[in-house]
């Protein structure tokens, strides 16, 4: 049977244990998590036990990338299950800050995004995410010092712009992205599925067909309007409203008018009931 993980809730405390599993130099990966754990965050820490010789897991629910009239009080908290997957997994460290640990009382700074978490996807309709998620995963970085850490592509534009960030204040921390993990019916797999009824959950994976139609649409030479059009009526006519679906350069997430100006990434919000979920695959 795996060990159980080493569990730190204040900065002396990981700091110590990351002391521990620096000896002898070794590798540090680090996966951040806001908890709920399912398959696509265990095929995470995989990644990153196969990339590195110890694995370090934050669990905190971030309030500065939730606005006031989003899910922060209501999204999943499954400690004890989460330790049961981690332990499982071999996990070799758990991070997981109180709020007042990651934000004392007079906390008072936050990074500013531009570049990718500025192109009119996630930014137009959650403004105040990136700078939230930017803030928290560089207190991460600088937190647990990793040589890497792995994030999933299922968020795709929170991926670019992490990478971004690291690259552009020189955080020495390789960003990693990890495949998309769904369930058979190509519903990707998400924390906020659990907030779907049966009948939203039958209608969801719409959203991944309509992305693969796109895709084949596009490899055939068509331009992007046309697809993205019918792709939109397909989503919709499911009992979906769409905040955006959309054909981006995958590194700059721009826009674009065919396969000619790829690579290419699609990427789709949109709300069913009243819970909104993302996706992306590459074309
Ligand atoms: O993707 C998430 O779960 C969160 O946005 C992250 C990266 C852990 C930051 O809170």
């Amino acid at each position: 049977m795996p060990s159980r993980p080493m569990i730190a809730r204040n900065i002396p405390a990981l700091r110590r244990a990351l002391d521990g599993l620096r000896a002898r130099k070794a590798s540090v990966a680090l996966v951040p998590t806001m908890g709920a754990l399912h398959d696509g965050h265990v095929s995470l820490v995989r990644l990153a036990k196969r990339r590195a010789r110890k694995v370090v897991v934050s669990l905190f629910v971030n309030p500065t990338q939730f606005a006031p009239t989003e899910d922060f009080g209501s999204y999943p908290r499954t400690w004890k299950a989460d330790l049961a997957r981690l332990t499982a997994e071999g996990v070799d460290l758990i991070w997981n800050p109180d709020v007042r640990v990651m934000y004392p009382d007079g906390f008072a700074s936050r990074i500013i995004t531009d570049g990718p978490a500025t192109v009119g996807l996630e930014d137009r309709f959650r403004p105040h995410f990136f700078g939230g998620v930017a803030t928290v995963v560089g207190k991460l970085f600088t937190q647990c010092r990793p040589d890497m850490a792995i994030f999933g592509e299922k968020d795709f534009q929170q991926l670019r712009v992490v990478s971004q960030m690291a690259a552009d204040l020189d955080l020495g921390v390789k960003v990693i992205g990890s495949k998309t993990v769904r369930e058979r019916d190509g519903l990707a797999m998400s924390s906020r599925n659990v907030y779907l009824s049966a009948e939203e959950r039958r209608a969801a994976p719409v959203l991944f067909k309509a992305m693969k139609e796109t895709a084949q649409r596009l490899r055939a030479g068509e331009e992007v309007q046309a697809p993205q059009a019918s792709a939109v009526e397909t989503i919709t006519a499911a009992g979906f409203a769409v905040d955006y679906f959309e054909t981006r350069h995958a590194e700059t997430l721009q826009p674009v008018m065919s396969i000619k100006d790829g690579p290419l990434r699609i990427l789709v919000a949109a709300k069913i009931g009243t819970t909104r979920l993302i996706d992306n695959i590459a074309v």
